[in-house]
């Protein structure tokens, strides 16, 4: 099943959405109107206000509240892609030019921070400060996912422990309250709020790990961008971290071979086959699949509606991002 068709329930709402993040992202500066118009435009999975949405069909269900929340988080989303694109040093993003290689890093920096600024300016109609808590706690993370990943770049001596605390923050953590505060805005009892979160929490690391392993086995068409740019920026993913662990002269070979200065030029096939041919895959694929059932064992607990089966349709197309 496809995302428009699991959406097409509730496909006004999601445009209505939409139609607030056009409004909001307009700007008179030209520059900044282009740059952000054009990453909304050129589409994306809306995963983040879809969880929104599903978890207010919970309780009291009331879209006029809904939307300022869901339309933040994508917010946030986007900003962080702006931003992520410039640590990446990534010239596409979902098929088209990004900010920073259309224009450059300066306007990439302050199209992310007024992409921000308009995720807080969308929450202040919420007079909850359990929401602007959870918001700024959530974007808080993010950097700090962000920042550890810079610092751990060609680091091949890290953990995997250093993986997954770094995905939960940069990925898992916004997911996880995209449900939660789409749960909260519609008066979910307590007990159900958190189970939403943890719910969207192991989806988010489930999902980051699948957007991990398809950086090395994925297409250019599929992926909107050349597969492989993770390991040659230095970005130590679970398939790289266990085809180290398990075979030591493929560490030495990265160690010797591949540094933020041969990075610009060398080929990285031989490296990324390694990877694929390590069974690193497989394992990543485990793992993945391992939170994905974490998630669905949450979600059964859920009483049964509609939604339910909506949630279970979209953590079933992370589940299928397949290669
Ligand atoms: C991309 O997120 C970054 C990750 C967290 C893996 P999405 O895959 O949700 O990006 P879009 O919004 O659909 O482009
Ligand atoms: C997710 O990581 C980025 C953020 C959560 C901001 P990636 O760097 O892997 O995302 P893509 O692959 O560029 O979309
Ligand atoms: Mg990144
Ligand atoms: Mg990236
Ligand atoms: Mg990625």
């Amino acid at each position: 099943m496809k995302l428009a068709e699991i959406y097409k329930e509730f496909q006004t709402d999601i445009e209505y959405i939409e139609s607030i993040l056009e409004r909001t992202l307009s700007a008179k500066h030209p520059v900044l109107n282009e740059a952000s118009t054009d990453l909304l435009k050129a589409g994306g999975k809306r995963i983040r206000p879809v969880l929104v949405l599903l978890a207010g069909k919970f309780g009291n269900y009331d879209l006029e509240k809904l939307k300022h929340i869901a339309a933040s988080l994508e917010l946030i989303h986007m900003g962080s892609l702006v931003h992520d694109d410039v640590i990446d040093n990534a010239s596409l993003r979902r098929g088209n030019e990004t900010v920073m290689a259309r224009w450059d890093n300066r306007v990439a920096m302050y199209t992310g921070d007024y992409i921000f600024g308009h995720a807080i300016e969308t929450t202040k109609a919420f007079q909850d400060k359990r929401v602007h808590v959870i918001i700024s706690d959530a974007m808080h993370q993010m950097c700090l996912g962000e920042v550890e990943q810079i610092r751990d770049q060609y680091n091949w001596d890290q953990t995997i422990r250093t993986y997954f605390r770094r995905i939960k923050r940069k990925t898992a953590l916004l997911i996880a309250v995209s449900s939660q505060l789409g749960a909260i805005a519609a008066d979910v009892e307590e007990e159900l709020q958190q189970q939403m979160y943890y719910f969207a929490y192991f989806l988010g690391m489930s999902y980051q790990i699948m957007d991990d392993i398809l950086d090395f086995v994925g297409t250019k068409e599929q992926l909107g961008k050349p597969a492989g740019g993770d390991l040659r920026q230095g970005n130590v993913t679970l398939p790289a971290l266990y085809a180290m662990d398990t075979n030591p002269s493929f560490k030495e070979k990265l160690r010797e071979e591949l540094t933020k200065e041969t990075a610009k030029t060398i080929t990285m096939e031989p490296f990324l086959n390694d990877v694929r041919n390590s069974g690193g895959i497989e394992y990543a694929q485990d793992l993945s699949d391992r939170y994905l059932s974490k998630a669905y064992a949450l979600l059964n607990e859920f009483p049964n509606c509609e939604a339910k089966t909506h949630l279970k349709q979209v953590a079933a197309y992370i589940g299928r991002r397949k290669y």
